[in-house]
């Protein structure tokens, strides 16, 4: 029997952020090199993006690769960057029979050409989808998307575009790279950490946590009802009593 009936339709997390760790050490555990796990890290996309679209789910922001995954050895970041571009030229076609629309956060400027030329082909055609809103998150960390934020605020200030007194936590909103999707609801985290490793910092703020141990090349279609199932019985109180969310 399938995890699926035990969900409650009405009350899905309108966005899910996922943090898809673990490729490494899946590979480790079957005796493969590092990017074997990222090729079926692959695999749990597909299938997450599928399942998170057949929900209804208006909002997926999968965390792929950050600002500090740079710093990985060269073969490791030079093959997870031909992966990337082989699945995006590959998925295009499956995006948009799925009517799934592709956004991208992080600074893409450090992507190498090739796959910057993809993702903007994918980006524009996909544009026109209307279901479910998928964001990579791709050389993407928060501390770079904020620092990126004040420049731009300290530019429109000096420009007289924006008044000091004016600004309000809203104002950094609308500067940060999600300034057009809502805060993620849910935030999962596969492979047993229990960090957020410079993801979403500001918009986590009463985000529902979910950590697992699984690893993300085995977290498949089950695993994501299990999550959602897990926030569903969470009490969401963003600082009142839980006798005043009760009356709500
Ligand atoms: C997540 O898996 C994918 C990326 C960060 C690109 P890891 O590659 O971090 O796998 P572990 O954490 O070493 O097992
Ligand atoms: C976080 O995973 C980034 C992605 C999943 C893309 P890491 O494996 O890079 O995080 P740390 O180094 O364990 O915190
Ligand atoms: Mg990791």
């Amino acid at each position: 029997m399938s995890l699926l009936q035990n969900i409650n339709m009405q009350r899905l997390p309108s966005h899910i952020a996922i943090i898809m760790d673990g490729n490494g050490r899946w590979a480790q555990e079957q005796g493969e090199d590092r990017l074997f796990g990222h090729l079926n890290g692959v695999e749990s996309v597909r299938t997450i993006v599928e399942t998170a679209a057949e929900l209804g789910i208006g909002y997926l922001t999968l965390y792929a690769f950050s600002t500090e995954n740079w710093e990985r050895p060269e073969d490791e970041v030079s093959g997870l960057m031909e992966i990337l571009v082989d699945t995006i030229r590959k998925e295009v076609p499956t995006l948009n029979k799925n009517n799934i629309r592709l956004h991208v956060i992080g600074d893409t400027e450090m992507l190498p050409e090739n796959a910057r030329k993809e993702l903007n082909e994918a980006l524009a055609e996909t544009a026109g989808n209307t279901g479910l809103n998928l964001i990579m998150a791709l050389s993407y960390s928060s501390r770079w998307e904020i620092e990126k934020a004040f420049k731009e605020m300290a530019a429109d200030v000096k420009a007289g575009k924006l008044e000091p007194d004016a600004i309000t936590n809203n104002t950094l909103r609308q500067y940060l790279a999600t300034a057009d999707y809502p805060d993620p609801e849910l935030m999962i985290r596969t492979s047993g950490e229990f960090r957020i490793s410079n993801f979403l910092l500001y918009q986590l703020a009463y985000s529902e946590l979910y950590f697992t141990n699984t690893l993300w090349p085995d977290f498949r279609k089950e695993n994501l009802y299990e999550a959602i199932i897990d926030f569903q019985q969470r009490e969401r109180r963003f600082g009142k009593t839980g006798q005043q969310v009760k009356q709500q």
